[in-house]
């Protein structure tokens, strides 16, 4: 058909449709409405199509501009006091459950079900893998746990994992006790409002200096926990060797470190210094092994500034949130007081708590689990997929970021009732598989999964079975530029000692 056929027809059409009554008859206020209702059908159209991938298994979402995509999005997020959470949490109000975005040039998708959690998980090294950030490994190291390919892990998990075992944790458990009994009282003493973040920042980092290395000289635990700050700080940062940026300074901290840890190791080799049994001496104890059974110098090095930078901040973390959750609900709070003033009851005064005083506490370790629900500490698990495939039916490409979203499995009603309803008592009953993971799952479950238990066990009882509190600001924005959720206020409470 020529060119001039078709606009002979196409002006006919217009020609006889304006003259037609259709047009006389209305007015175009309603012309207006049609085409607005029109628009509006068409937009929920699209958008349910792409909630329901299409019907070809794509995943909704809005990848943006090239390379930067939501970044900027992101980014704001993550700078305001409502969390990086909130990015996430958005998104899936716009496109449904499943949803992709592009951050700093990669397709990340967040997966919310068990079901694509057990997929991740079960296949955590073959099919998936954690991403490899390089400021991440410059940092903490290239032996470290979080950066090492499988084979390697394997080797180092096993012979990391033995001090953090529940029968080598006893004596942890005696000395942490002592820790947090002896700093709640000069607390309470004074009588003033403090930050407990700050608090348990300071105990959760002591207590594991301890355990690890026996350091207890206080200007040196100062410079570790500095340098540990820089180091964490480089973790995510842009690796530019320029002075001044983050990644410069952690770099230069890492250094530092590896001195501290060297000097240390090469003393307790010449006994220059006398040793303890700590985690570090159950580590150089194993010097005549053959090599497959123990870990190089360098090894033991990076785990150590693994091990604290994994542990402190998450531990001290949940501690905040369990004693924001417990002011929150005071039948909650009594419950576990109650069951505390028991197992005191029954000890000999002033007797430190054992293992089996935790393996007692049944109502304190549901409020450790509750906290570790609603808290989510680690947000969601990063990892990319290592080749084309499919999750639930969705198409994945090879390279994409699979972030497991554990927030979102958390937080669904339809496996917690109630889910922003701090109710301890929910685990009396067995969680369905994948729908409860603060410590992860597979090959990559939380190594400090039994410290971080015994450390809020022992912290709950003390806390509440010596105290009540009073959190003394409502404010429940969060830090800016955390990936943690941690309250902007540092959660400030003052101490109530309860008569026996
Ligand atoms: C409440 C406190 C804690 C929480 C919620 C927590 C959570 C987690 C989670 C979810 C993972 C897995 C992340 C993933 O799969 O990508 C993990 C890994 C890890 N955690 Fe923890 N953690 C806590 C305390 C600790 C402590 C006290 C230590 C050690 C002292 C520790 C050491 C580690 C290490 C080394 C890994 C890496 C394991 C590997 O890749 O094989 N964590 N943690």
């Amino acid at each position: 058909m020529s060119t001039s056929v078709k606009l002979e027809m196409w002006s006919g059409f217009r020609d006889n449709a304006l003259s037609s009554s259709f047009v006389q008859n209305y007015s175009s206020y309603d012309v207006v409405k049609l085409v607005v209702i029109s628009v509006g059908f068409c937009v929920l159209l699209s958008k349910a199509w792409r909630r329901h991938g299409g019907g070809k298994g794509e995943i909704p979402g809005r990848l943006g501009w090239p390379f930067l995509g939501e970044t900027f999005a992101f980014l704001s997020a993550t700078n305001s006091t409502k969390g990086c959470y909130e990015f996430v949490r958005l998104r899936r109000l716009w496109h449904g459950k499943w949803f992709k975005t592009r951050i700093f040039g990669k397709t990340h998708v967040f997966v919310p079900s068990p079901e694509g959690a057990k997929t991740i998980f079960s296949n955590d090294f073959v099919q998936f893998n954690k991403g490899y950030v390089k400021s991440m490994a410059d940092a903490v190291g290239r032996r470290s746990l979080l950066c090492v390919p499988v084979e390697s892990h394997k080797r180092i998990r096993r012979l990391l994992s033995d001090p953090f075992s529940m029968p080598s944790l006893a004596k942890f458990v005696t000395k942490f006790d002592k820790m947090v009994s002896d700093r709640l009282q000069i607390k309470a003493a004074k009588g003033e409002s403090f930050r407990l973040l700050d608090f348990s920042m300071k105990v959760t980092f002591d207590s594991m200096c301890e355990m690890l290395m026996s350091v207890r000289d206080p200007s040196l635990l100062d410079e570790i926990q500095s340098l540990c700050d820089d180091v964490s700080n480089a973790m995510l940062s842009l690796p530019l060797m320029i002075p001044g940026t983050r990644y410069y300074k952690g770099i230069k901290g890492r250094e530092k470190l590896m001195k501290v840890f060297g000097d240390m190791i090469g003393k307790r080799r010449s006994g220059e210094e006398s040793w303890e049994e700590d985690f570090l001496q159950s580590m150089l104890c194993k010097d005549s092994l053959p090599p497959e059974e123990r870990l190089e110098d360098e090894e033991i090095m990076d785990n150590l500034i693994t091990l604290i930078i994994a542990g402190q901040t998450t531990t001290a973390a949940a501690i905040m949130w369990s004693v924001k959750f417990l002011n929150d609900n005071q039948q909650a709070q009594d419950l576990l007081r109650e069951e505390q003033l028991l197992i005191d009851k029954n000890k000999p005064h002033g007797e430190a708590l054992t293992l089996g005083d935790l393996n007692a506490m049944s109502y304190a370790s549901k409020v450790m689990k509750e906290t570790l629900r609603m808290s989510n500490v680690l947000l969601w698990f990063p990892r990319v997929a290592l080749d084309d495939c499919r999750i639930e039916g969705l198409k994945i490409q090879k390279g994409w970021h699979v972030n497991i979203d554990a927030t979102c499995i958390h937080y669904d009603p339809s496996f917690y009732k109630d889910p922003m309803q701090f109710n301890p008592s929910r685990f009396d009953e067995r969680q369905k598989p994948y729908t409860y993971m603060p410590f992860g799952s597979g090959p990559r479950t939380c190594l400090g999964i039994n410290m971080a238990k015994v450390t809020m066990l022992v912290f709950l009882h003390r806390l509440a079975g010596g105290y009540k509190w009073s959190v003394d600001d409502p404010d429940t924005n969060l830090e800016k530029k955390s990936h943690i959720p941690r309250l902007r206020s540092g959660c400030p409470i003052t101490l109530i000692p309860i008569e026996n």
